[in-house]
């Protein structure tokens, strides 16, 4: 169990950073496009938003603690920081890379899960795994 819960740790910090950079990408985002993108980015950081508390409870229900320190949140994901604000294009870029990534980790998560026989943190994590194949359909199709 200890092995799914540090997955699960993981998989919380890169979702958690996911959600920054998403949400900043909402507000911050310029250019000739900007009401697509901005309503693109703006799903895109609802829902990761919607689901931060979401994965925290089911590192609870498994007896982990969820990451609360932002010095933690940093040492465990896998996203790289953003400083500079990228063009819009490459904003949509960096997402699709990064849910990619992010995408990795639920499906080490649920391997594990799987392996437990956890099977409603399979389903759980399935769901955000079948988001994330939308959401990535959507940025593809936006960069061709
Ligand atoms: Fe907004």
């Amino acid at each position: 169990m200890e092995e799914l819960i540090e997955s699960m740790k993981r998989t919380f910090a890169t979702h958690f950073q996911y959600y920054v950079k998403a949400h900043g990408y909402h507000t911050n985002v310029v250019g000739i496009n900007f009401t697509e993108f901005h309503k693109l980015f703006g799903k895109i950081y609802e829902h990761a938003q919607d689901e931060i508390d979401g994965i925290a409870e089911q590192i609870r229900a498994i007896e982990g603690i969820a990451p609360f320190s932002m010095e933690r949140i940093m040492e465990l994901g896998s996203i790289k920081d953003s400083k500079e604000r990228p063009k819009a294009i490459d904003m949509a870029r960096e997402l699709l890379a990064d849910s990619q990534i992010l995408e990795n980790h639920y499906m080490e998560s649920y391997d594990m899960a799987e392996e437990m026989n956890a099977a409603g943190l399979c389903n759980y994590l399935g769901g955000l795994i079948d988001a994330h194949k939308k959401y990535q359909w959507m940025l593809r199709s936006t960069l061709e």
